[in-house]
């Protein structure tokens, strides 16, 4: 059987795969997930192995609605507005998690929270065929770059996983943006697919925890999207041998790659993860990136270009 099949074709496989407790990937607007049925601990306990991922990082589930997720966590007024607003979506809310809720106790990493989102697509159409959510961190092995495409995928996780459903490249190519509303005052846990300012609209201003803070955000390790060759930011100097460049705007050298010609950051966003592997692969020693700047989603892109600097060059994944 293939490995890799058009999202819509496999939909009906990929549900069978799911409630035999198998692993599927499945594209979401953000990027592609690795998708287990969140209830079943055999089945998630896949997931973290397949991944190599520490067991304390805990797992996004993705629901078809508000509806669903009010089973897993507790909505306040607050996040009921996000969720209208913003679902499907890249917005995922950690929430107080609800009684009796039959989540597998490794999805929440024994926190009494739960992080979950509805994407739009395949995701959430098996959400609702199951009738149960999904749990699915990006489908990338621990510490590599998240995939942006089906290809990405299979190269790095091919034999580990049941299915790869292919629906093209995802149309924002950023994780989604993670809002707690555990607490009273709205937690910003990590930037990316939906421009805070436009959350902030309706939550008001959103706090960020301060980088040691691991308790709120198990997963943002500061070291995280690592290319395998060393990346460094904000290059402006002359090229050394051996360098490729990934550009912005007319801020552009050769031999490289330009994440938005025009200087959109939104397209800039779209290209990330897939430029920065195509460089990583193409036999250069470095990458230099183009300064972005900093509005809409310039600050995900910023925020992963840190991670990737932080992390890269240690040749062999972590
Ligand atoms: O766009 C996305 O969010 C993608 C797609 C597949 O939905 N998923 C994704 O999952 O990026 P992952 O596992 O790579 O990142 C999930 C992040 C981790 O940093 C994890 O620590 C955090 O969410 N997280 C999960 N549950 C949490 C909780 N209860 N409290 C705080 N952070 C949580
Ligand atoms: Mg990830």
């Amino acid at each position: 059987m293939e490995l890799v099949v058009n999202a819509t074709e496999g939909i009906n496989r990929a549900a069978r795969i799911l409630r035999e407790g198998g692993l599927v990937a499945v594209p979401t607007e953000t990027v592609y997930g690795l998708a287990a049925d969140a209830t079943n601990g055999d089945a998630v306990a896949k997931i973290y192995a397949a991944k190599g991922r520490p067991s304390f990082n805990p797992l996004i589930i993705h629901v078809d609605g508000v509806e669903m997720a009010k089973r897993y966590g507790r909505f306040d007024e607050r996040a009921i507005k996000l969720a209208e607003r913003f679902w499907p979506g890249p917005l995922t809310l950690v929430l107080p998690l609800a009684e009796s809720h039959g989540l597998a106790p490794a999805v929440t990493a024994g926190l009494d929270s739960v992080a979950m989102r509805q994407p739009s697509g395949p995701m959430a159409e098996l959400a609702t065929l199951l009738d149960r959510p999904l749990a699915a961190p990006s489908a990338n092995s621990s510490g590599r770059i998240s995939p942006t495409l089906a290809q990405h995928v299979a190269v790095d996780l091919g034999t580990k996983v049941d299915l790869i459903l292919d629906n093209g490249p995802c149309p924002v190519g950023l994780e989604s943006t993670i809002i707690s509303l555990v607490g009273e005052t709205a937690l910003l846990l990590r930037e990316g697919g939906l421009d805070r300012s436009v959350a902030a609209q309706i939550v008001g201003p959103l706090v960020k925890p301060k980088p040691d803070a691991n308790v709120a955000a198990p997963g943002m390790l500061s070291a995280h999207y690592a290319p395998r060759i060393p990346l460094l930011r904000d290059f402006s100097s002359p090229m050394p041998e051996g360098m490729a460049f990934l550009g912005f705007g007319e801020d552009m050298h050769e031999p490289g790659l330009n994440l938005s010609p025009s200087g959109d950051v939104n397209e800039a966003a779209r290209n990330l993860f897939a430029m920065m592997q195509e460089l990583d692969r193409s036999g250069a020693r470095s990458i230099g990136v183009a300064p972005i700047p900093h509005h809409g989603l310039g600050a995900a892109i910023n925020d992963r270009l840190q991670r990737a600097a932080n992390g890269s060059g240690d040749g062999d994944g972590r």
